[in-house]
């Protein structure tokens, strides 16, 4: 049906993407019309990736998305979502066209400011073709009313294979993933480096209930269906967008210092596992002063949880101001219910570090992870299990220089390596190295400043190097090399061990092998 009606859109789109590929053409949308007389003003279509180092395809360039407005119905019983983006953006260059990432999907119809316009699919990029030319530094709002089943990504990992993306549950939708998440249920620039801010309608047949990033702002209920608007001004990388849609307990209140909390517990998780997720989630002000002591305030206006009974969710990820977690962080080994609250801390670190701050480029994912694992180890310090150099010694000393763990270099992981255990070990490894080489002072201050000067943005590598050279005074070349760029064991020599403790308590031994031995079980059946 929708085929028929669409097909004479689709030969238009045709010839414009022939006309056009003949170079800084005008589109022939209008070279048909009168306004085309005068010479159309030069344009290049934008491209179709940001150039990041392993994922050049990802996001597009030429514009710069300032808000997305997602208004989606989504219904659990066929998993079919129906939507509608308004993507408000600006050209950073002179476009007759530009892509959106959009992986699957049916889409209806394109508009750019109310007018009608002409698109094409091509694997993930949805090319889009304005009636005229969007001049360089013009506002613009695009349209697009979409279709169709989510997609899901699944990410393979050795004998396992985890489930990602837009994910239907028993009772509705879990939606987290990274770096492939959005392109699966919105038009999106798919790529940290272009942050917007979203708004999000989300219509589901009234029972169930929605959270998602940000705060609520009204619920609406008519013939059958509950609308859920949901707002998130904070400017946020698109793969930290969540929407979760299931049966909530939900819990608002206030940190002390007058953080709105809003944490959302799905009600089939009750009994002994409801009590232990319960107490960590009520230590949330409490993780975020310890944290905030160390990395600067707070960067968000809103806090929280989202914690889903769903039984094949294998990882936890840092979506912005309210954390997905999967329930079995809050298990043992033996799957009985036990303290989760590390999880907890390493989220509320990535709202710092990853979210706030977050990555220009997959590559430096050690900023992300690595940073969060510091951040356990500062909490296990605040809870008097073991200092981050005794979790560091220790886990120095515990694993051989021939142990392939060291073969990760972190600094440039590779895809197939993104968040492999070192990455996550050897990222927190690297930072109490650094504070080793540097002393507590210019690294304390270092960390208050990397986080200050690149609120709201981005840091790469380089620039973290930079600044800590410069707080420092000191030349960090050689050990960041070593630490980040050298796939070997670091040698004792180097500023790995130059304040050893001298002995390491068995407590502190004993709190640093189990966390390690934790830390590798957790990475290898699911992330976080
Ligand atoms: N960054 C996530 C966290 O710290 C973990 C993670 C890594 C992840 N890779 C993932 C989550 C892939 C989902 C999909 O919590
Ligand atoms: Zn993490």
């Amino acid at each position: 049906m929708a085929r028929t009606a669409f097909a004479p859109r689709r030969t238009l789109t045709t010839i414009s993407a022939i006309s056009c590929a003949i170079a800084l053409c005008a589109p022939a949308a209008a070279q048909a019309n009168v306004a085309a007389e005068r010479p159309g003003p030069r344009c290049e279509p934008g491209a179709p990736g940001l150039g990041d180092t392993y994922y050049p395809t990802y996001g597009n360039g030429g514009y710069d998305v300032r808000h997305y407005d997602l208004e989606v119905a989504y219904d659990p019983a066929t998993d079919v979502l129906d939507g509608q983006a308004a993507i408000k953006a600006k050209a950073t260059q002179s476009l007759c066209s530009f892509n959106l990432d959009l992986v699957g999907m049916t889409v209806r119809e394109v508009e750019i400011d109310g007018s009608p316009a002409q698109w094409t699919r091509s694997g993930q990029e949805l090319v889009i073709t304005p009636k005229h030319p969007l001049q360089r530094g013009r506002s613009f709002e695009v349209q697009v009313r979409y279709d169709g089943i989510p997609h899901e990504f699944v990410i393979v990992l050795p004998g396992f294979e985890l489930r990602t993306g837009f994910m239907a549950t028993p009772d509705g939708a879990t939606v987290a993933g990274q770096p492939e998440v959005a392109a699966g249920w919105f038009p999106v620039n798919d790529h940290p480096l272009d942050k917007a801010a979203y708004s999000f309608d989300v219509t589901v047949p009234t029972g169930y209930e929605v959270v998602a990033n940000g705060f609520l702002k009204d619920t609406d209920t008519r013939g059958g269906t509950t609308t859920y608007e949901w707002d998130a001004r904070e400017p946020m990388a698109s793969y930290l967008a969540t929407i979760d849609i299931g049966h909530w307990d939900v819990d608002t209140w206030r940190t002390e210092s007058g953080l709105p909390v809003y944490d959302a517990v799905d009600s089939a998780i009750t009994g002994g596992l409801r009590e232990v997720i319960d107490s960590s989630l009520l230590r949330q002000g409490e993780i975020l002063d310890v944290l905030a002591e160390r990395f600067g305030p707070y960067p968000f206006s809103t806090v929280g949880a989202i914690v889903d009974n769903q039984d094949d969710l294998f990882f936890a990820l840092e979506t912005q101001t309210r954390p997905v977690y999967s329930k079995y962080f809050w298990f043992d080994a033996q799957g009985n219910p036990t303290n989760g609250d590390f999880v907890v801390v390493h989220e509320l670190a990535h709202q710092w570090f990853g979210d706030d701050v977050a990555l220009a480029r997959w590559q430096d994912i050690w900023l992300n992870e690595g940073f969060a694992t510091y951040a356990e180890w500062l909490w296990a310090e605040y809870e008097g299990f073991a200092t981050p150099q005794e979790i560091f010694q220790a886990t120095y000393d515990g694993i051989p220089a021939d142990d392939p763990f060291w073969d990760v270099v972190i600094g440039d992981p590779g895809v197939e390596h993104l968040f492999d255990n070192p990455v996550y070990v050897r990222g927190g490894m690297t930072l109490q190295a650094l504070r080793n080489e540097i002393g507590d002072d210019a690294f304390w201050q270092l960390l208050l400043q990397w986080a200050a000067s690149q609120s709201s943005r981005h840091g790469t590598t380089a620039e973290f190097i930079t600044l800590a050279e410069q707080i420092s005074g000191q030349h960090l070349d050689a050990l960041f090399e070593t630490w980040l760029f050298t796939a070997e064991k670091p040698p004792a020599t180097a500023s790995a061990t130059a304040l050893a403790v001298p002995n390491v308590s068995a407590q502190a031994q004993g709190f640093a092998e189990q966390w390690m031995a934790t830390q590798a079980d957790r990475v290898e059946r699911g992330r976080y």
